[in-house]
């Protein structure tokens, strides 16, 4: 596997995974969906996949694999487990560290929490091919610092003008934070196939008219996929399942497996 270059302007770990963080600028757009669910269609490419529940203040990555882990990352910061005890196996075959709850006293980023969160990565990213972070969403500081980790940042966002709003709020912050030239968009709960592409040429309008990078380029949104709004994805949470596991031939299990297939393609090959 390549190397993950160091995300601009952080002390990413050099390591052999990449790194993806996945983010968003609202709440509740699908972020630990399709985190859980592209970590399941990535092993069923061969690779070694971990995810991290970096979302520290609301994780809830455990509910939807239906984990109940007896170690996880807050043991970890406060050093009451080790690290290889609170990686554990998913169903769909890949890895996760879980924040469980307990973790808001982490909602807040202190020294500790930063250098926490380095080592973490730096330990478990050279044990992996692709490290996907499940992060919070917004603009705090906790959720910028988790992605600044992250050599690619795949941005979830619904058609929703509030979630695309928000999301332009988040892209513009890691052009100028984190000097970063491009970020990835996946649209999730699209009506209509197409409304993904032509949704993020809107905001790529809006970004070369407001945002400029470093560079002095504009800011790059590159579409990665989208995921049909599916009844299928609300039932396999509610059963507390894989949607891939579940019902792997429905429409939005499809679109995350595409997902895979262009991830792999263009990241990681
Ligand atoms: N493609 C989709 N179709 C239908 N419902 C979806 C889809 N994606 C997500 N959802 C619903 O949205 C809820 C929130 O998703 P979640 O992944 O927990 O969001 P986030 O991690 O961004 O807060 C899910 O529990 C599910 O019910
Ligand atoms: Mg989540």
């Amino acid at each position: 596997m390549t190397a993950a270059p160091a995300a601009p302007n952080s002390k990413a770990p050099a390591t052999g995974a990449r790194i993806i963080a996945i983010t968003s600028g609202k709440g509740g757009v699908g972020k630990t969906f399709v985190s859980a669910n592209l970590a399941a269609a990535l092993t069923r490419h061969g690779l070694k996949v971990l995810v991290l529940d970096a979302d520290l203040g609301l994780a809830n990555l455990d509910v939807v694999l239906n984990l109940h882990p007896k170690v996880t990352l807050h043991d970890v910061f406060t050093g009451r487990s080790s690290l290889d005890d609170a990686v554990i196996e998913a169903p769909g075959g890949f890895s996760v560290l879980l924040a469980g709850s307990g973790m808001v006293e982490y909602s807040r980023l202190t020294p500790e929490v930063r250098n926490e969160f380095i080592n973490v990565l730096q330990t478990l990213a050279p044990r992996y091919d692709v490290v996907l972070l499940d992060t919070g969403a917004g603009i705090s500081d906790v959720v910028l610092f988790s992605v600044s980790l992250a050599s690619e940042v795949l941005i979830v966002a619904t058609p929703e003008p509030t979630s695309l709003t928000d999301a332009y709020a988040a892209i513009k912050v890691l052009a100028t934070q984190q000097k970063r030239q491009h970020v990835r968009m996946v649209v999730n709960q699209a009506a209509r196939p197409g409304d993904g592409r032509a949704i993020t040429s809107q905001l790529q309008q809006v970004l070369d008219r407001f945002v400029t990078t470093e560079s002095g380029r504009p800011m790059r949104l590159l579409h990665m996929g989208d995921i049909p709004a599916d009844n299928a994805v609300r039932e396999a949470v509610m059963r507390r399942q894989l949607l891939l596991l579940n019902t792997p031939g429905c429409p939005a299990a499809l679109a995350v497996a595409q997902l895979a297939n262009k991830i792999q393609s263009t990241l990681l090959a």
